[in-house]
């Protein structure tokens, strides 16, 4: 069963709260109609020293290197929009929950010229569990190799996170839970493996980690980056190289990395087991520190957590 987003009360729009229900667009805005809006997901954990939110600052860099990309002002300095979640987290009464930064589009241009379209900026949070199902985390999920691709490089640019895009990302989630899979692993135009429908891949050979290089298709993941600097911290032997669709039958463990899907194992690929059939010991080795930083109960040696208050 889809989950339902759990509403809360205030929604931050250009420096204002306003109300959940009033958070409402003209069906002809830019954003609407074509797509054009820039987004963050970003999660808050509740910790023993109360919310923290898990790599604001590289998520809100994200953000404007998004709206770069489409010729987009941010209205707002990142650091107007860090207050902004902090301030949204603690008005909502909120502790684990998903933060959504959005700069979009508005009512305006009637064509492809968004430039009569006024760039508006909202952000909202609400609570989310875990993205893949509560057991996905320890037991690991069944994927498909999608029968979508990504898009090439030079179509559409995938180091922005721009809502259009996911109209490709949404093709590969139903086509995979239609087939009876959890998620899908997606494939780059030249048939190079790429990334999941909204998360980057790894895979564990001989007891290195290999991280599929970004080839111009795959995101250039937050939580990507915060297991490839853990695997520094803790030794691991660490590859970035291309893979193709044959290494996901024969890899050692494979796992999901994306803030909403955390570190979540893969179990099998087209019903060929992965390994054991189960979650690895490196996969979880990786997944249990980095939910132990992301959560407050380790020490935080990289700087990833905003306290809210
Ligand atoms: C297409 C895609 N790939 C990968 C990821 C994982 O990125 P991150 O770890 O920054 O959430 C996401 C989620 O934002 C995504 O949408």
């Amino acid at each position: 069963m889809a989950t339902r987003l759990e509403g809360s009360k205030w929604i931050w729009k250009d420096g204002d709260f306003i109300a959940w229900e009033d958070a409402t667009l003209h069906l002809l805005s830019t954003a609407v109609q074509f797509g054009t809006s820039m987004f963050e997901g970003i999660r808050c954990y509740n910790g023993p020293s109360g919310p923290a939110i898990f790599r604001l600052d590289s998520h809100l860099e994200r953000l404007i290197h998004s709206c770069k990309i489409y010729r987009m002002v941010p209205a707002h300095s990142t650091e107007t929009l860090t207050q902004a979640c902090k301030d949204l987290v603690s008005r909502n009464e909120l502790g684990d929950c998903y933060i959504r930064p959005m700069v979009l589009r508005g009512y305006g241009s009637a064509g492809l010229d968004p430039a009569a379209s006024p760039i508006e900026t909202y952000v909202a949070a609400w609570n989310w569990g875990t993205y893949l199902g509560e057991e996905a985390l320890e037991e690991g999920v069944d994927v498909c190799v999608s029968s979508w691709n990504r898009p090439a490089p030079n179509t559409f640019p995938v180091q922005a996170k721009a809502a259009g895009h996911y109209n490709n990302a949404q093709l590969v989630k139903m086509e995979a839970l239609v087939n009876g899979y959890a998620e899908a692993i997606v494939l780059g135009p030249s048939g190079i493996v790429s990334e999941g429908s909204g998360q980057n891949l790894f895979l564990v050979r001989r007891g290195v980690l290999i991280c599929p290089a970004l080839e111009g298709t795959a995101l250039r993941g937050i939580t990507r980056d915060a297991i490839l600097t853990l695997a520094g911290d803790a030794g691991l032997e660490v590859c970035l190289e291309s893979v193709a669709r044959e290494d996901l039958y024969t890899a050692d463990e494979l796992f999901f990395t994306g803030t909403a899907s955390e570190v979540t194992p893969i179990r099998s690929v087209d019903r060929i087991p992965v390994g054991k059939g189960k979650a690895g010991p490196i996969t979880l080795e990786l997944q249990r520190s980095f939910l132990a930083i992301a959560k407050g109960e380790a020490e935080d040696p990289h700087g990833w957590l905003t306290p809210v208050n």
